[in-house]
């Protein structure tokens, strides 16, 4: 495994739209694991690849019980709504009140290529959506109904 350069905004490329992954080959085992090991370095609860700079549709989250790999994840349902401080490893300096379904249930497949569907709420809802926006070139920033600088959170 090896450590990956987290991009920062505002770098253009954390504006793109990634592409599914179609080979669930070692390339795509290498991503999963160096992402997984930069989240974990920079204690984030979630990371999508365009945020290394891959522009796949790749994700991993951990909020604290276990490290989940989406790999092409889709949201199929969504129920609530939560509004809750969000923060972004690709922006350090700031937080925002983003407004978020409270509950998802998304579909995904797993570095093998097999399909799973998944359910959350509270803040793992808010991550896997966090981390789907990112596939599409959306930011928390973009959302927020209020950003403030992270110090001034903490
Ligand atoms: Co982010």
């Amino acid at each position: 495994m090896s450590l990956r350069i987290i991009v920062k905004h505002p770098d253009p490329v954390l504006r793109e739209m990634c592409k599914p992954v179609q080979k669930f080959n070692a390339n795509l085992h290498k991503l999963l694991d160096d992402m997984a090991e930069t989240m974990y370095m920079a204690e984030g609860v979630g990371l999508a690849a365009p945020q290394v700079g891959n522009l796949k549709r790749v994700v991993v989250i951990d909020v604290g019980s276990g490290l989940l790999e989406m790999v092409n994840p889709e949201i199929i349902d969504r129920r609530g709504v939560q509004v809750g401080p969000e923060g972004c490893l690709s922006i350090p300096t700031l937080m925002g009140d983003v407004r978020r379904a409270k509950w998802v249930r998304a579909r995904a497949y797993d570095r093998y290529g097999k399909e799973f569907t998944l359910e959350g709420s509270d803040l793992l809802a808010r991550a896997i959506q966090h981390e789907i926006d990112h596939l599409n070139g959306v930011l928390f920033i973009d959302l927020a109904i209020r950003i403030y600088s992270s110090r001034e959170h903490k």
